[in-house]
């Protein structure tokens, strides 16, 4: 892929990796719009020329309305990141705590995914090319235990992304799979000392998807040990080593 002249949205792009990787494109060249639900990240980045635009991917009306400006005032669109997610703790001992964070985690990270593909899908596919880039995580291939539905909702984007891809085969709509590791972000710094620094995390990023043809998975070095784990007979292993964490759960401490 030229990442100096693509048209590129990137929902969930407010902070962390997103709003990284939406610098970088438009660093790089090409022209940058991104979504979310922070007001205040918003106008910051509509400071920087980047194109802003609210969207709650929860939310199917406001999808549609997002999904309408951004064609309105990008009609070149040509890739769009479905980036939004969050990654929360649930104690699966205590159900009446979790549900509602698995709800969530379900409704923004799977749902809020297929909202926003099924909103630009007939956009791509009538302008005969264009890229989907899905965001799943290392957690779809090797569970970390004290995040049960973020793994769950990680792994069924996975799946759906193949499926995706399967299906707009033949349309000149391609389907990329960005699987990051534990970066650097929403936190992580402060409680995962092996967080890859996020520059780091984007520089490898921004290499990889420049590859010609891009790779269907983009898989930094960092990320291959849980991409590959079942295949390399380590799983039972590192999912054990990273079940010590739930240990992280407020009500397993002391
Ligand atoms: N950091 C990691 O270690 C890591 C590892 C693997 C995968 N990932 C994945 O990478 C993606 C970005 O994570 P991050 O680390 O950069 O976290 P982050 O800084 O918390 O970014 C999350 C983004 O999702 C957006 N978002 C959340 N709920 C939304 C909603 N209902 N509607 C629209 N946007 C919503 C947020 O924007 P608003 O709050 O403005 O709406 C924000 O832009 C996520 O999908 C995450 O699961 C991260």
């Amino acid at each position: 892929m030229d990442l100096s002249n693509r048209t590129v949205l990137i929902v969930g792009g407010t902070s962390g990796i997103g709003r990284e990787l939406a610098r970088r494109f438009a660093a790089a060249g090409s022209t940058v719009a991104v979504g979310g639900r922070s007001a205040e990240a918003l106008s910051e980045l509509s400071d920087e020329g980047i194109g802003t635009f609210g969207i709650d991917v929860t939310d199917g009306a406001s999808v549609a309305r997002a999904r309408d400006a951004v064609l309105a005032q990008y009609p070149e669109l040509d890739t769009v990141v479905t980036m939004s997610g969050v990654m929360l703790l649930e104690d699966l001992r205590d159900p009446a705590v979790h549900f509602e964070a698995a709800q969530t985690t379900i409704d923004t990270n799977l749902v809020g995914t297929i909202r926003v593909i099924d909103a630009f899908t007939p956009h791509l596919v009538q302008r005969g090319a264009g890229t989907f880039v899905t965001v799943t995580s290392g957690i779809a291939f090797l569970p970390f235990p004290p995040m049960p539905t973020y793994a769950a909702s990680k792994a069924a984007v996975h799946a759906y992304s193949e499926a995706l891809r399967a299906q707009l085969d033949g349309t000149g709509v391609s389907v990329v799979e960005l699987v990051p590791p534990a970066v650097a972000t929403a936190g992580q710094e402060k409680v995962n000392p092996h967080a890859l620094p996020l520059d780091d995390f984007a520089t490898e990023v921004m290499q990889l998807l420049s590859q010609n043809p891009t790779p269907d998975e983009i898989l930094v070095e960092r990320v291959l040990m849980h991409r590959w784990a079942e295949r390399d007979g380590t799983y039972d292993d590192l999912v054990a080593q990273r079940s010590q964490a739930l240990a992280m759960l407020p009500g397993r401490q002391g």
